[in-house]
């Protein structure tokens, strides 16, 4: 794939202002310019004065490990999800060559240390946990010619009734999900990754997400979405028995098991106008829980069980039939899904009006076995469905982690 060449831009050029010729490369050579005169690695200058939101900002979360990180790891402020499409002449060896050289860049932005090549290296001294997850998509299979090791549920997720996707947010053969407490600190990973994968993949869409600010809240408390309701609450915990039978994969091809998983990602529009005119019952209603705390319909407190088979005196169900808790709820546990959602807020229109949404990301073993039937569940009736529309859909097989000096995806492509 080509690449577009800017031309060097010197210190020296720029004191004879001969870059100003140069259209286009100022503001990078105006940056160039001035890191070089400082610590080339980064280092800690520029933030000797120690504060609560510095030891955030040098906070780490390890990258090698059995799983990779960015699942069972707490969820961090901000996400960039990012989906390439693989040139055509990317074959099996150049993908390794591209993951080698991808998981090196993670290795170290996740340590705090700049990139190989870093052109900004003071921009990797906060990692503020950041970390960097791949995933493959079914399309990489068949370009790298190992389509016989396709899990196989991982394909497009069929067309629900519901769904307006639009190409811009679907599909992608490679996905870097990439999460850190800072925004700064994630432009730059999405920065130095998409550099280096560029030779070898296009970017096909690029979501970004957040959550409450690092040290807002309690990490404990459930989050609220942009709908206003607690979301997260009947979410099984990293550190729950349960876990991971619901989130590694354990069958299957050989090179996902032990430690490898599966992400859906969907692109989830919200009509909050509508939302708006909605009232408090009404909103209780169409979830099966309170606003305020979260409690179930049937309860008192957040954590209390939902009673599905609780009548009103009218002898109706007190959690619809068609809430959104009772239609996606699974009784059984190796079926439910680990939802790892992020918000998108995007710039409003002109009336005000805000381009708002859900990046619903949920992990689980199996897509087929378990995200699967909820979804389908959902689309044939769930009160939320006036609300919201998917618009955006991608599937990845996320590779174990890499405990070794080795590379993501080696188990598949080494
Ligand atoms: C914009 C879209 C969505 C919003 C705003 C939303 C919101 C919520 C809320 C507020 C809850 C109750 C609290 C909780 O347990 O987290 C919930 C539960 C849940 N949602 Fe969603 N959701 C959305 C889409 C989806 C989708 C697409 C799926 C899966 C296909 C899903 C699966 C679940 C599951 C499994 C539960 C737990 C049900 C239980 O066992 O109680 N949600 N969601």
């Amino acid at each position: 794939m080509e690449e577009n060449r800017i031309p060097p831009v010197s210190r020296r050029r720029l004191l004879a202002g001969g870059a100003l010729t140069v259209t286009g490369a100022l503001a990078g050579a105006t940056v160039t310019a001035a890191a070089g005169s400082r610590n080339s690695t980064g280092g800690s200058a520029g933030h000797r004065h120690q504060s609560v939101a510095v030891a955030y900002g040098e906070q780490t979360v390890p990258f090698r490990g059995r799983h990779q990180a960015g699942i069972a790891t707490p969820a961090q402020a901000h996400a960039a999800f990012l989906g390439f499409e693989l040139a055509k002449d990317t074959d099996r060896a150049a993908l390794g060559r591209m993951m080698r050289l991808l998981t090196d860049d993670a290795a170290r932005l996740t340590r705090g240390e700049p990139a190989l090549a870093d052109t900004e290296p003071e921009l990797a001294v906060l990692p503020a946990r950041l970390t960097v997850t791949f995933g493959f998509g079914p399309g990489l299979f068949k370009t790298a010619g190992v389509e016989d090791q396709r899990p196989a549920s991982l394909e497009p997720l069929p067309r629900f009734t519901i769904d307006r996707l639009q190409d811009r947010w679907s599909g992608g053969d490679l996905l870097i999900q990439i999460c850190a407490d800072d925004p700064l600190t994630v432009a730059h990973a999405q920065r130095m990754l998409t550099k280096d994968a560029r030779t070898f993949a296009r970017l096909r869409w690029t979501q970004r997400g957040f959550r409450r600010g690092r040290g807002i809240e309690d990490e404990q408390v459930t989050q609220r979405n942009l709908m206003g309701q607690l979301d997260g609450t009947a979410n099984p915990a990293p550190d729950d028995d349960v876990f991971s039978d619901i989130v590694w994969t354990d069958a299957g091809p050989r090179w996902l098991r032990d430690g490898g998983t599966t992400l859906v990602l969907r692109r989830i529009r919200i009509e909050l106008e509508t939302w708006d005119a909605a009232d408090t019952g009404a909103k209780e209603f169409t979830i099966g829980r309170r606003l305020r705390t979260g409690a179930p319909l049937t309860g008192t407190v957040e954590k209390d069980t939902p009673d599905f088979d609780a009548k009103d005196d009218l002898g109706f169900p007190v959690i619809s039939a068609h809430a959104h808790i009772r239609r996606a709820h699974v009784a059984e546990d190796r079926r439910r899904i680990f939802r790892r959602p992020y918000n998108y807020d995007e710039a409003a229109a002109a009336d005000g009006r805000s381009e708002t949404g859900l990046l619903f990301a949920s992990f689980q073993r199996d897509i087929g076995e378990q995200f699967l039937p909820i979804q389908r569940r959902l689309a044939e009736s769930d009160l939320l469905n006036q609300w919201t529309t998917p618009i955006g859909s991608a599937v990845f097989a996320v590779p174990p982690g890499d405990n070794t000096n080795g590379w993501i995806g080696e188990t598949l492509l080494g």
